[in-house]
């Protein structure tokens, strides 16, 4: 008999985070990405599947969201747990206790934890602190969980993603450095196109990463590509340099002129939230290639998947 102190938190050993997307292996995430097929399945067909029965996920938000609280929060609820939401504004975390405390004490009363905020460096901070498994669920420099999802939809649509060409079109952001983490991964190719000043910082991606081409000029990044993709030119936490940024990234907007260069079955796909005729525009988002809406709903199904994954290990 285990002392009472241990009995409810079980965590995989050694606990496994998933705070950027090369955490995880292509075995990992081939597990991942088929028990988000059976999961999806069983929500689909109402089959009660509760996992999770009696565990907690805390959810820590130092920035906005809409999709990713609810996506989380829904799905930890659907797989038989619970969902606890922390913002910054009613929580001591806006109010200076250190990161390492609070990792401290939040893990102490949870089995898994979510967190978004500004730098990568404090949710590294906070999982090495932690006694439970730590999720991104957006940093500055990384969104894995929303890359897992493209992924799933990608696969869902058009079958492997690895020998396929992803043209990213905008800024360097979160989101593509974990397309480009993906890349490697998955063994599929970016063709990244981002406006001048507004380039890939070389010290986040690996050296090693063959794995993608820079495009000066947009539409030749979209050449024969299987996917585009693109997000908001101006991410949470930058919103003082918007006005250059809507001057900078003029002629960066996915159109159907640039869709057209794509592969005649190309998606498009875009994080949400979107702003229609700045970085996408009506007619591509709201268009026939568009897959915006299964891509959102894929975060419920597999972040479910990741959850299971992070608590129980492989099942
Ligand atoms: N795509 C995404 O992460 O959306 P939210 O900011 O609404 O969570
Ligand atoms: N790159 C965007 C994604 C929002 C889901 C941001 O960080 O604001």
């Amino acid at each position: 008999m285990l002392p009472l102190l241990f009995m409810t938190i079980k965590p995989i050993k050694p606990i496994k985070h998933f705070l950027q997307f090369s955490d995880f292996s292509l075995a990992e995430f081939e597990h991942v990405i088929e028990r988000t097929r059976i999961i999806k399945h069983k929500f689909k067909n109402y089959e009660p599947y509760h996992p999770l029965r009696d565990r907690t996920l805390v959810m820590v938000f130092e920035k906005n969201s809409t999709r990713t609280r609810l996506s989380f929060e829904a799905g930890m609820q659907q797989l038989g747990g619970a969902a606890i939401y922390l913002n910054t504004r009613d929580s001591q975390f806006g109010r200076g206790e250190p990161v390492e405390d609070a990792a401290q004490v939040v893990s102490r009363m949870c089995d898994i934890i979510m967190i978004r905020t500004f730098g990568q460096d404090i949710i590294e901070r906070f999982a090495q602190n932690s006694r439970v498994p730590v999720i991104n669920g957006l940093t500055n420099e990384h969104h894995p969980c929303q890359v897992l999802a493209d992924i799933c939809t990608y696969i869902e649509h058009r079958g492997p993603i690895s020998g396929k060409t992803v043209a990213w079109i905008g800024d360097a952001n979160n989101m593509l450095y974990s397309w480009l983490q993906a890349a490697e991964i998955f063994g599929f190719h970016v063709n990244a196109s981002t406006p001048k000043g507004y380039d890939i910082d070389q010290s986040l991606v690996s050296a090693s990463n063959t794995r993608y081409t820079l495009f000066g000029n947009p539409s030749d990044a979209c050449e024969d590509a299987h996917l585009v993709t693109t997000d908001v030119w101006t991410s949470m936490g930058f919103e003082a340099e918007n006005t250059a940024r809507l001057q900078a990234f003029d002629g960066w907007i996915v159109d159907a002129e640039k869709m057209r260069r794509a592969k005649s079955d190309a998606l498009f796909m875009h994080c949400l939230p979107a702003h229609r005729g700045e970085e996408v525009s009506a007619e591509v988002i709201d268009g026939p290639q568009s897959v915006v809406w299964d891509e959102a709903e894929n975060r419920l199904h597999a972040q479910k998947a990741l959850l299971e994954y992070l608590v129980l290990g492989k099942i």
